[in-house]
């Protein structure tokens, strides 16, 4: 029996991953704000199971609340392998540094770094003392090697999980545990973020024209293209590399 956890199933990529693993016969248990009700159907169509999680990520000690519920259950259940798929994210704010506040910069620090380490170090602890394979998937960006004007929030904290999953990486390595580790940069996709992203003003994002292009050219993946280069990833286990970054720019 497989697993996988997902954060930010209610839409965009993380939707789509979830479809294409309950396809693949592997029970999904997903957490985001809102719920897509499509991903119970599958479940049914596929005999395996969806359990949704309503949770704000950004509210730290509900989510490791929550994300120790979904891990003693593995504790319990004899299990061929869990991905746990640190997918959820956001983009904002988009503005330059000088007008940013602070209730925006905590929250999208807990979302995008917090709340993945948290639950991350839930889960390699519950691998560990049960012996199951996981792997821990961080979805990052391009923007975390290069400096974009108006994400400064962004970069750095796509630019903090990467250093964080490559050291867990070491760390699995050298304890030689069942842990693997990858980084999943997904490239450009035709979602909610690209939306929000479009609409920001030139004083605050200034390639919003070039984003604006993206859209009109027809340069934004789909979701389901991305989500099926990582799910062949994530189904031949035995050739991760741990630490690995995969690129979806590199693969397609
Ligand atoms: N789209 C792109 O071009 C692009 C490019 C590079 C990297 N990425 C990365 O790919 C990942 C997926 O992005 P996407 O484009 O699919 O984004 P999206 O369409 O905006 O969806 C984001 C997902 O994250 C969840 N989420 C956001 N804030 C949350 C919170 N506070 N608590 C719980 N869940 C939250 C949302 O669920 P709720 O709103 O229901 O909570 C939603 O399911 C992100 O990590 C993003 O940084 C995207």
């Amino acid at each position: 029996m497989k697993y996988a956890v997902i954060t930010g199933t209610s839409k965009g990529l993380g939707a789509s991953i979830a479809v294409l693993l309950l396809k693949q016969g592997v029970h999904v248990i997903g957490v985001s704000r809102n719920k897509d009700k499509k991903l119970e159907k599958v479940a049914q169509e596929n005999n395996v199971t969806y359990q949704h999680y309503t949770c704000d990520l950004a509210n730290v000690e509900k989510m490791d609340k929550i994300f120790s519920i979904i891990a003693s259950q593995f504790i319990r259940k004899k299990i061929s392998m869990i991905y746990l798929i640190h997918n959820a994210g956001t983009v904002n704010p988009i503005n330059t540094a000088e007008n940013y506040i602070p209730e925006a910069i905590t929250s999208h620090v807990h979302v995008n770094l917090i709340a993945p380490m948290i639950a991350s170090s839930l889960f390699l602890n519950v691998a560990k003392t049960s012996n199951t394979p996981l792997i821990n998937v961080f979805v990052t960006s391009g923007a975390a090697n290069r400096s974009v004007y108006g994400w400064s929030a962004y970069s750095a904290t796509k630019a903090g999980i990467n250093r964080y999953a490559k050291t867990i990486a070491l760390e699995q390595d050298m304890l030689e545990t069942n842990s693997k580790v990858m980084i999943f940069d997904p490239s450009i996709m035709d979602t909610e973020m690209q939306t929000e992203i479009r609409s920001s003003s030139k004083e605050a994002f200034q390639d919003v024209e070039q984003f604006q292009q993206y859209k009109q050219e027809n340069k934004l993946r789909s979701t389901n293209t991305v989500a099926k280069v990582l799910i062949d990833i994530l189904l031949a286990p035995e050739r991760i590399e741990n630490g690995g970054y995969y690129s979806v720019k590199d693969i397609l």
